[in-house]
């Protein structure tokens, strides 16, 4: 979602502040902007659409010299993606410039109190009205900017991370935070503020994590920490260790490629240290007792999107081996259905990003009802994670493609490690049994590899059906949420019709749907699940016979599928529930191959955010 990068320090801030919007370009944005100043003035400039029409701006008409600045790249809320509502917004006098990520809940209400006052606010955002707010509390607070954006703040509901600088203090860079990211970047004679590291990775790789409701005030050889109220405070300082090129596309058309590919490493580094020497599973993060753990007696998985997806399959492994009811709920849905909570249910929050708006506050409602939360993420110290009991993080290393890809993999691994352990605390399975599993899922990297040697099969296919109207997907078991998320995959990136089916339902409906030529993607269950093998058998058959064009994707040498399959994509031989890390790989190859040979930006998808931090 929205980017935000403030600099301070001795070099050309409208260069660092450019380069690190370029860095923020994957949380997907419809404008941006900068604002830098100079000599007393403010200078600002800002345009609809990418990056490349602010450069344009810029470049036609440059900003002068300046050391001070604050960049914004704005995925829109309140008003249209054009010129005038694009960040960074000021004051009517011009001495305060403001760029913002998130909602101010009660702007309609601040904007009427502005007006009365006189205010000419020339934008329909909710930002607009902070600036104008510290453009009167500025001289109330003797031109301290700090001082005049903690008044403010009192004044605001909702979520926000907010950057200004003034003109009254031009070698400072204030934020604010409150249920919105805000990290600091610590250089050398120079200082950052950014929704993410990624935003000054090149710069520094030493950051500090703001809590809630804090205010950072920034110079160049300063951060002063405090409360919204202007007590001292701390935040978490951390190194960040991983360098600017691991978020560039080292070669890759698209980042998506480039993470498609990362997968086998991302599932064996989700792995890596997750047994102890006595043969033991252990979860460092997990900062829940055995005991607690014990006193589960229901399991709810809340997430969104392609992450909800990952919550399907993980049902299928935590009911199998815990014993223990595993619900799994899109976090959207979750708090507005009075689901029943208590201090035996564990919540399990699944998210990439750790900053999905609805999955913070399905965690929050869960944990105002008393239940435990443990969170999946990806992201470090981002604020799913620190709100949530408990963590364990995946390490897919940065995923910049705004579609998940070892994201989703990476999460399916943690949920198994989480089952796992509860496993193994509550008693469900013995330890040989856990080492055996563990033992399996150690083997995946290899079969995902397998899977990614021979993908040009599948990019040869996508080719090939690239103009097709309508793709279809269908799945049983742990092969239903893969085909969920093969359509989703196809919907986001190649704007194509696609619908995932559970295979049994097809004859309760969407088998209507089916017409010649219509090419139905089906996975087939490894054939150690026999009757569930035979039955996906014949829902191929099924829609064969109706014209269907069948894809199926189906283990090394079974045969069975070979009558009834146009084309057989082969899956190595797994266990059962390991078949979706491997057999969402082609899906993910299919998608990315159609969106690029039908000439859509991959990495960046029409109307889709990274990191969705709005409800
Ligand atoms: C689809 C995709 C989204 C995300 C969803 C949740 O490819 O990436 O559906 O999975 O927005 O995001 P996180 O995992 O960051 O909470």
């Amino acid at each position: 979602m929205c980017g935000i990068i403030g600099y301070v320090g001795s070099q050309q801030a409208v260069d660092v502040v450019m380069d690190g919007l370029r860095r923020l370009e994957y949380r997907g944005y419809d404008s941006a902007g900068v604002a830098l100043v100079s000599s007393g003035e403010l200078y600002a400039a800002k345009r609809a659409g990418k990056l490349a029409n602010l450069d344009e701006a810029l470049s036609q008409d440059p900003l002068p010299r300046a050391t001070t600045g604050i960049g914004h790249t704005r995925w829109a809320t309140h008003g249209a993606p054009n010129d005038v509502n694009a960040h960074p917004h000021t004051d009517s006098a011009d001495r305060v410039a403001v760029i913002h990520n998130g909602i101010i809940e009660n702007f309609a209400e601040l904007r009427a109190g502005l007006e009365a006052l006189g205010h000419d606010l020339l934008s329909e955002t909710d930002t607009e009205i902070v600036a104008h707010l510290l453009g009167e509390a500025l001289p109330q607070h003797g031109d301290d900017l700090a001082a005049a954006m903690r008044a403010v703040t009192s004044h605001l509901e909702g979520a926000f991370t907010l950057v200004a600088v003034a003109t009254a203090d031009p070698h400072t860079v204030v934020a604010a935070r409150r249920s919105s990211p805000l990290v600091v970047g610590l250089g050398n004679g120079e200082n950052f503020v950014a929704s993410d590291v990624s935003a000054f990775i090149a710069h520094t790789r030493d950051a500090l994590e703001l809590g809630q409701d804090q205010v950072v005030e920034v110079t160049s050889d300063t951060v002063t920490i405090t409360d919204f109220a202007g007590r001292p405070a701390e935040a978490v300082a951390y190194h960040v260790d991983w360098d600017a090129s691991a978020a560039e596309k080292g070669g890759y058309q698209w980042f998506m490629l480039k993470e498609i590919d990362e997968q086998p490493r991302a599932i064996a580094d989700t792995l890596l240290g997750r047994t102890s020497p006595d043969g033991r599973l252990q979860l460092d993060e997990v900062r829940l007792s055995e005991e607690e753990l014990r006193e589960v007696d229901k399991v709810i998985i809340i997430a969104c999107g392609t992450a909800f997806y990952s919550g399907l399959v993980a049902k299928y492994a935590i009911e199998h081996w815990t014993r223990v009811p595993c619900e799994v709920e899109l976090a959207s849905e979750f708090r507005y259905r009075d689901p029943v909570l208590d201090r035996q249910t564990l919540v399990v929050a699944i998210s990439q990003s750790g900053e999905t708006m609805d999955t913070l506050m399905a965690i929050r409602y869960a944990r105002a009802q008393n239940a435990r939360v443990l969170a999946i993420c990806n992201t470090n110290g981002s604020t799913i994670p620190r709100e949530s009991d408990a963590v364990i993080y995946t390490r897919a290393g940065p995923e910049i493609a705004v579609a998940s890809t070892k994201g989703f993999l990476s999460q399916i691994v943690a949920c198994y490690l989480l089952g796992l352990y509860l496993a193994q605390v509550r008693g469900t399975k013995y330890g040989d049994e856990i080492a055996t599993i563990m033992a399996q899922l150690q083997e995946v990297p290899a079969a995902v590899q397998r899977v990614l040697d021979g993908a040009e099969q599948v990019r040869a296919l996508a080719r090939d059906l690239a103009d097709s109207p309508s793709v279809l997907f269908l799945g049983r078991h742990t092969g239903f949420p893969v085909a969920l998320e093969g359509a989703l995959k196809l919907k986001e990136l190649a704007y194509l019709h696609a619908e995932g089916f559970a295979a049994g339902e097809l004859k309760h409906g969407p088998i209507a749907l089916v017409q010649e030529g219509l090419p139905v993607f089906v996975i087939v269950p490894p054939r150690g699940r026999d009757a569930l093998h035979g039955k996906v058998v014949s829902n191929i058959q099924e829609v064969r016979a109706r014209g269907a064009r069948t894809i199926v994707l189906a283990e090394e040498g079974d045969p069975t599928v070979l009558a009834y399959a146009d084309e057989v994509i082969r899956l190595p031989q797994v266990p059962t529930l390991m078949q979706p890390l491997v057999a969402t790989v082609p899906l993910q190859v299919f998608a990315c191959e159609v969106a690029t040979v039908l000439g859509h930006d991959v990495d960046q998808p029409r109307n889709l955010a990274k990191s969705v931090t709005v409800e």
